[in-house]
């Protein structure tokens, strides 16, 4: 299907793809770029984050590319999402013996940023406050007077929520606010991971969808189980985890601090799917308090990667303009001409091009922070983009190609593109629907 209708474009990737080694999909990594094996782990599953990696992907990746991570000092990932990558250094260090090696995340969204604080937190909680803070606020919280509803007219549905269970919840929220700060986070994180089960509603894509779930439990018996399972959790955490030093950054992963560096970076950026992650994780937003305004909620959105069409984002193109990112450049103009000439012409535009200026800001970014030596992970998947009603004028949009184009043309030496697994689109023809990891190394002598 694909192949009649670009073929300037399939010929484009297909050049770019053969200037690079291309590992072939791996069984052993399709899991391990995924959130399929969340569950599977202690404090991991202190929150389901679907576009989360696999706390295993790290001791993988160091393994196949025999990097000793007894040389490593820090470790940056400018995207931290719910902090797996904080939990994977914790592992290492656990597995391999390590002290002093220190981990350093860093997320736009204050929800997110406070999850992946809270999991890496985990040696600080002590399991008798928790204890007794469950069942203090377990027994007190519904004697809470009615608390007014944020401004968020999700939360207004009464097919999403009952009066009730929203009252509850507020409820909570307010009595977990004057919790001691020490057990504050971990309390607020277990009742936060109990909203999606409550709610009729569901985590789908790029959005929350409304569905039956007739036998939801109450959010009594939810918040319940969930700090049941965070105090069980810390139980087993000081086998598998390290305690080492860490820190989570509400901030921008495009712009990393003066003072930084890092001998390896490894991350996942928002992938070019439309996904926002600030509508997705509204409900977890707003009911947690980390957002309490419309305009603070529309800001937000504003501050974050350019993945995204919710907003009309200014500047589409800052960095990528300039000589050295022609290839990756022409590329992009292929795919903007392979649009079909409708009304959705001009955001799929700027989003193709706001994406990868943003790609390209952060990859220099990280080439200034990394060590001669140091390498780069980069999880990221590929998409298509276009009319879903006409298969035939859908774009094939290589993010793995593009981002390893840009990166070389910033100083990066591409060691490899390991395909992790190849998406069912490329059922339909489109070889380019896969996630990848892009494996980049900074050369000696380039500080
Ligand atoms: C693919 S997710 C990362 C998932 C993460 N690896 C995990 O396992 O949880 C990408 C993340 O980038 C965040 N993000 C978006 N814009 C950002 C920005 N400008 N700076 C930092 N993080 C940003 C999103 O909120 C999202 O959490």
């Amino acid at each position: 299907v694909f192949a009649g209708m670009s073929k300037e474009l399939l010929s484009t990737y297909k050049a770019i793809q053969d200037e690079f080694v291309i590992l072939d999909p791996s069984s052993r990594y399709a899991d391990l770029v995924t959130a399929s094996t969340t569950a599977e782990y202690p404090i991991q599953r202190w929150f389901h984050f679907k576009e989360a990696f696999s706390v295993e992907l790290l001791d993988k990746l160091l393994d196949d590319w025999s990097i000793d991570p007894g040389i490593l000092e820090t470790v940056i990932d400018p995207f931290c999402g719910s902090g797996t990558s904080l939990l994977a250094v914790q592992k290492v260090a656990k597995k391999r013996k390590l002290k002093k090696i220190r981990v350093i995340g860093i997320e736009r969204n204050p929800f997110l940023q406070f999850v992946a604080n809270t999991k890496a937190s985990w040696p600080e909680a002590d399991i008798e406050s928790l204890e007794a803070a469950a069942t203090h606020l377990l027994n007190g919280a519904r004697k809470e007077s009615p608390h007014r509803i944020p401004d968020l007219t999700t939360l207004k549905r009464k097919d999403i929520f009952d009066r009730k269970s929203l009252r509850r919840l507020l409820g909570f929220k307010s009595a977990i606010s004057r919790l001691d700060p020490e057990i504050h986070d971990f309390m607020l994180l277990g009742y936060a991971s109990a909203i999606e089960e409550v709610a009729a509603v569901r985590k789908d894509g790029r959005a929350l969808r409304v569905v039956s779930k007739p036998n939801r439990p109450t959010v009594d018996t939810a918040v319940k189980q969930k700090w049941q399972a965070m105090i069980k959790d810390l139980k087993e955490a000081v086998e598998l985890f390290e305690p080492i030093l860490f820190e989570v950054r509400l901030g921008d992963g495009r712009k990393l601090n003066v003072e930084d560096t890092a001998d390896l970076i490894f991350y996942s950026p928002p992938y070019l799917n439309n996904i926002d992650y600030t509508e997705v994780y509204k409900l977890e937003l707003w009911l947690t308090g980390f957002v309490s305004s419309r305009t603070e909620f529309r800001d937000l959105r504003f501050k974050t990667f350019r993945s995204h069409p919710s907003v009309k984002f200014p500047d589409p193109v800052t960095k990528l303009d300039q000589e050295e990112y022609s290839i990756a450049k022409n590329a992009i103009n292929q795919m903007v001409s392979a649009l079909p000439d409708d009304s959705n012409r001009g955001w799929r535009e700027n989003l193709f091009r706001g994406y990868f200026d943003d790609m390209c800001q952060s990859l220099s970014e990280q080439f200034r922070v990394l060590t001669g030596g140091g390498h780069v992970f980069c999880v990221v998947g590929n998409s298509v983009h276009g009319p879903t009603s006409d298969p035939t004028r859908r774009v094939p949009v290589a993010s793995d190609l593009i981002i390893a184009s840009i990166a070389k043309a910033t100083g990066f030496e591409v060691a490899a593109i390991q395909v992790a697994r190849n998406l069912t689109r490329r059922l339909a023809g489109n070889e380019y629907a896969r996630e990848s990891i892009i494996v980049l190394r900074k050369p000696w002598g380039t500080d």
